[in-house]
Formats: structure tokens, sequence, C-alpha cells
């Protein structure tokens, strides 16, 4: 599946959510997560995310794999998102910033 990942806390876009077909996307307090068991890895996520926070779970780099398991933890209990809305009122200046994954609310 598709997995997103620091990048997004606190962007929240939801661009992604717009193009997938089945919409699998689940939405937290400043973050999305995707569920793997309905995924079926169309791609189309990818290249939507303005943060760049989505990839396949065999692309995740190394130091955020821990994301992986969160994707299907959070998808479980958050609820689902199928429509785009705004994106975080900071979103651009919390855009690419490293060590986000502090801030991310449950
Ligand atoms: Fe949805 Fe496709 Fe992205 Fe999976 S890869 S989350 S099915 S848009
Ligand atoms: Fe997050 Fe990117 Fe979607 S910032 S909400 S994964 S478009």
């Amino acid at each position: 599946s598709f997995v997103v990942t620091e990048n997004c806390i606190k962007c929240k876009y939801t661009d992604c959510v717009d193009v997938c077909p089945v919409d699998c996307f689940h939405e937290g307090p400043n973050f999305l997560v995707i569920d793997p068991d309905e995924c079926i890895d169309c791609t189309l996520c990818e290249p939507e995310c303005p943060a760049n926070a989505i990839y396949s779970e065999d692309e995740v780099p190394a130091d955020q794999k821990d994301f992986i398991k969160l994707n299907a933890d959070l998808a479980k209990v958050w609820p689902s998102i199928t429509e785009v809305k705004p994106a975080t009122a900071d979103a651009d200046a919390w855009k690419g910033k490293p060590g986000k994954r502090d801030l991310l609310e449950k």
C-alpha cells in the first residue's frame, strides 16, 4: 500500500483525498493516514501531495518506517475523509520542516 509520512504533519493539504478511487484516507487533527487494507496501490495520490509526504510502502525512507504501522493503526480509529478541505492555516510555513513527528496529534 501507500503510506503518509512526516511531511504531512501540520500541513494536511488534502489534495491526496481528491484522487483516491477507493476513499481510503482517514483524518486526524493535523495528519492523514492511508488504510493499508483498502489501498489498491493505484499510485495516483503520490504526485498530488504538495508536501511530498506520500510514498509506496517499499520506498518509505529508512528513518520513517514507523509510519507504516502508524498509518495502519490510526486508520482503524480515525474517521474517513473523502473531500478536499482547506489545508492548515500555516501549512506552507510547515511544509518540508524536519522534526515534525513529535507534533503529530492523535
Ligand atoms: Fe488511494 Fe491509490 Fe493512494 Fe492507495 S495509492 S491511497 S488507492 S490514491
Ligand atoms: Fe497530507 Fe499531502 Fe495529503 S500533506 S493531507 S498527504 S496532500
